[in-house]
């Protein structure tokens, strides 16, 4: 008989997402009078069309293949280079980072590589994460065999906590012990919060002296307005030694059913063997990559590629500000009911400390059941994040209207 990988069986319930789906199914098929009202502000995916830059090169691309002389079978297993070069060029280079277009792996999106990225990591590594968190982190190294079994807060042996609360502002102070791997993510999903140069400069010489890799998902980048912020690990010097970042097309192109991202590997980037030697992460990502995927296809790369237009930049901008527009109306609204709100100010993520006597899988139902509002729950993303619920700006203007509305006339 086969055996079963028996690191799933440690996997708390469902993954945070499908278990919000099954809990708002049953309650739609409950109260079928709530369904066609129901507004969801859970999972932050984009609701606005594709850019018209994006469009039209998929339209060209498309055709391309439908012609003898221009048809293109299998693609470069780490990208086309035209895209490869887009992103280096466009989002590195251009801002000072000395990023090779070799060192861009295009992906089916950075969900997918943060946990892939572990398939050329080793076992026992000591591994770092935030609470809360972006669940993928941590259910990608339970499968691994990273971590032992889940306590009853939900907490898995082995894995290092560093708490991220309104009082460090949601960016983990540097732990007193040696890590392996850190995984950092700014602007935060889920508390919107970001990370200034100093704090990520804290954490480069931190993985610098210890030797420890970051895995920093900057997936949210381009919500960033405050021009002091950074948008990437490599404006701090050095980490070009210790650090991979993971990005994605989904948030800024609309890319997320499309599918599109990428990771950075520089080739400075070290490693060590299980006897103790050096070795580039470059070489086994690309190794990695060749063996087990064939990139993305060839008109979501065209796509992709026609966001760095300069007709795409402007409709990329749109669709920022449009969201942006977005999280200022939701955060001005929990302000005036007298929440607390974090967040939402340069990513799309507002995070809301629940009303007194409310935790946060309560407040995901008191705004099912009194608003038809779908929010996430804080302890959804750890046990820190319990006492929070996030409000996610992905939406049209015409519904988050109307979840100010619902909230506004709401007792809270
Ligand atoms: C979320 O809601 O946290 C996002 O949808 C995460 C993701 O992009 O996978």
């Amino acid at each position: 008989m086969a055996r079963i990988n028996d690191h799933y069986l440690k996997l708390k319930a469902g993954y945070l997402f499908p278990e919000i789906g099954r809990r708002v199914s049953a309650f739609t098929d409950s109260h079928p009078e709530s369904a066609a009202k129901l507004i969801r502000c859970g999972i932050g995916d984009v609701t606005e069309p594709l850019p018209q830059a994006a469009r039209e090169a998929m339209h060209r691309a498309i055709d391309e293949l439908g012609v003898r002389d221009t048809f293109r079978g299998y693609g470069p297993e780490q990208g086309y280079d035209f895209l490869r070069a887009a992103i280096a060029e466009n989002n590195y280079r251009k801002q000072g980072m000395a990023i090779a277009d070799d060192e861009i792996f295009v992906s089916d999106g950075s969900k997918c590589d943060t946990g892939n990225f572990l398939d050329i990591l080793g076992p026992g590594n000591r591994v770092a994460i935030t609470d809360p968190v972006y669940p993928v982190y941590v259910d990608t190294n339970v499968m691994i065999g990273n971590t032992g079994d889940a306590n009853a807060e939900g907490a898995y042996e082995g894995l290092v906590y560093l708490p991220c609360t309104a009082e460090n502002a949601f960016v983990p102070a540097i732990p007193d012990e040696d890590v392996d791997v850190i995984y950092l993510c700014y602007p935060n999903n889920p508390t919107g919060a970001t990370a200034s140069k100093e704090q990520l400069t804290a954490w480069v010489d931190y993985a610098k002296a210890r030797n420890a890799l970051i895995l920093y998902d900057a997936a949210y980048e381009a919500f960033i307005s405050d021009p002091e912020i950074p948008h990437s690990i490599y404006e701090i010097p050095g980490a070009e030694t210790c650090a991979i970042e993971f990005r994605s097309f989904s948030k800024n192109g609309g890319f997320t059913g499309v599918r599109c991202g990428y990771t950075v590997v520089p080739k400075t980037v070290i490693g060590s063997t299980a006897s103790g030697e050096n070795q580039a992460l470059h070489p086994l990502w690309n190794r990695r990559m060749c063996t087990k995927f064939n990139s993305v296809s060839y008109p979501v790369q065209r796509g992709a590629e026609a966001i760095f237009s300069e007709a795409g930049q402007a409709q990329v901008k749109a669709l920022i500000s449009h969201y942006m527009g977005n999280a200022q109306l939701l955060s001005q609204t929990c302000q005036e009911i007298g929440l607390e709100v974090h967040g939402g100010r340069n990513a799309p993520y507002i995070w809301v400390g629940c009303p007194d006597g409310t935790d946060s899988w309560g407040m995901f139902d008191k705004m099912l059941e009194e608003a038809s509002v779908v929010i996430t729950p804080g302890s959804g993303f750890g046990a820190a994040g319990e006492g929070y619920f996030r409000i996610s700006a992905f939406n049209s203007r015409e519904n988050v209207e109307e979840v100010c509305l619902r909230m506004k006339a709401m007792a809270f």
